[in-house]
């Protein structure tokens, strides 16, 4: 049994044809698809995303699925189709949230180095909130807004100095990041501004960063921006919404992880002071467990001193989070062999010594062929995948209700030589 948190079923399970998502097996997709490729699970999408909404209950919320965790069209229609609203990290992400079908006000807009180009297009675009990172960006924004002749909707992002209890890479909200303004600077900057014609201000915005595992950092940043909240309503600047940003953990070692209801329990009471609608802004929580990178075993090695490694067809080209921070994903035979574990390093073809998906893992023998799974990495996997040593991005394959497509094709080498002359 692969397990996951309490509040979702893992979607890849063993069954009698080897590893199977929610029922369908992955040998037969693989058939026809080939390595590597994704493999998501609709459902579990759906579950996860309404765990969360159930656990904020009738709280006023609104959940902004983040984008940048997995942006592939057919994904972000599933959870539109759940009343999901969206958060947009680039003009690009922008275009394909209203592309999916979600209105402009439903999308809000972050992003640490917003060009130019991207603020005119999101307030031409008239989104729900436009995440500030700097007062100079507001100002900017200000002007913009002035010369379409439009009023632009914005949240200053603050960054209220907060152990994220993360990994350094993935951490947001502490001074030493290039997050938002500090956050006692915050109430000058919307009271300096609070009559500027052009501008509505219509939240404050944090997000202090990914995979947080416990519940006390988010519950101190929903305090901070509470206060916050509150006292802008003292300066006559009443806000629409408080936006906490993503964070949540999965449990990628399948292990007991901090829950969506542990999570509201801990933020709730603090939003609950100023009783004001909450933003959130949920990624890899959404669709990390829903997906899994399938990937074949191009050659197996065994050195001198016992070391054994398994090449992969698969590496940090489709799924560089192992590369970029050392992360873990369990790793699993689609048909395991009945023998001993011994220790594997599973790594992937790229000529690169951070390309390994793991170190000395524990597992049966593994053989040349052999179809391998690498599980939760249905967030920030295939949306960060690149063409390094000319290869192409990995079809996606999407289950639902018993049956299989392909959401986005295989590429291939002449999709990448067009846009060359
Ligand atoms: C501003 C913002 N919101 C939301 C998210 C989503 O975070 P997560 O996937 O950890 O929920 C991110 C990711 O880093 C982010 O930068």
């Amino acid at each position: 049994m692969i397990t996951c948190d309490s509040s979702v079923q893992h979607p890849f399970q063993p069954g009698a044809h080897g590893l199977a998502c929610d029922g369908v097996s992955i040998q037969s997709i693989v058939a026809s698809v080939g390595t590597p490729a994704y493999i998501y699970s609709a459902r579990a999408i759906r579950d996860a995303y309404r765990a969360i909404d159930d656990a904020f209950g009738s709280y006023p919320h609104a959940i902004h699925y983040a984008l940048k965790a997995n942006s592939t069209l057919a994904i972000v229609r599933v959870l539109k189709a759940l009343g999901s609203h969206a958060d947009a990290n680039s003009g690009g992400e922008i275009e394909v949230a209203l592309r999916a079908g979600f209105g402009p006000r439903e999308i809000v807009f972050t992003g640490v180095g917003k060009t130019g180009g991207e603020l005119e297009y999101a307030i031409e675009s008239d989104v729900g909130a436009i995440n500030a990172e700097s007062a100079g960006e507001l100002d900017r924004i200000a002007a913009r807004a002035q010369a379409a002749g439009r009023v632009a909707r914005v949240a200053l992002r603050v960054n209220p100095d907060i152990d994220a209890q993360s990994h350094p890479n993935i951490s947001t909200g502490l001074k030493s990041n290039k997050f938002g303004v500090a956050l006692q600077d915050a109430r000058g900057i919307y009271r300096d501004r609070r009559n500027e014609k052009s501008l509505q201000f219509v939240g404050v915005h944090l997000h202090i960063g990914s995979q947080i595992t416990t519940a006390e950092p988010l519950r101190r940043a929903a305090a901070a921006l509470t206060t916050l909240a509150l006292e802008l309503r003292d300066d006559g600047v009443p806000l629409e919404h408080v936006d906490l940003g993503g964070g949540l953990g999965i449990a990628y070692e399948g292990r007991p992880m901090i829950t969506p209801a542990e999570y509201a329990a801990a933020v709730l009471p603090e939003l609950r002071r100023a009783n004001i609608p909450v933003v959130l802004e949920p990624g890899r929580a959404v669709v990390g467990h829903s997906g899994a990178l399938m990937a074949r075993i191009v050659d197996v090695k065994r050195y001198p001193d016992g070391r054994q490694f398994a090449v992969l067809d698969t590496g940090m080209t489709e799924l560089m989070r192992p590369a970029l921070y050392g992360s873990f994903h369990r790793i699993v035979p689609v048909s395991p062999r009945q023998t001993a574990e011994t220790p594997w390093d599973v790594v992937g073809p790229i000529c690169e010594s951070s390309d390994v998906f793991a170190r000395e893992r524990p597992l049966p023998d593994l053989c040349v062929d052999d179809l391998v799974a690498i599980l939760d990495t249905g967030a920030y996997g295939a949306v960060m995948a690149s063409n390094y040593n000319r290869r192409l991005l990995a079809p996606e394959v999407l289950v639902d209700d018993g049956q299989w497509s392909v959401i986005r094709r295989r590429q291939t080498l002449d999709d990448v030589l067009a846009l060359e002359t």
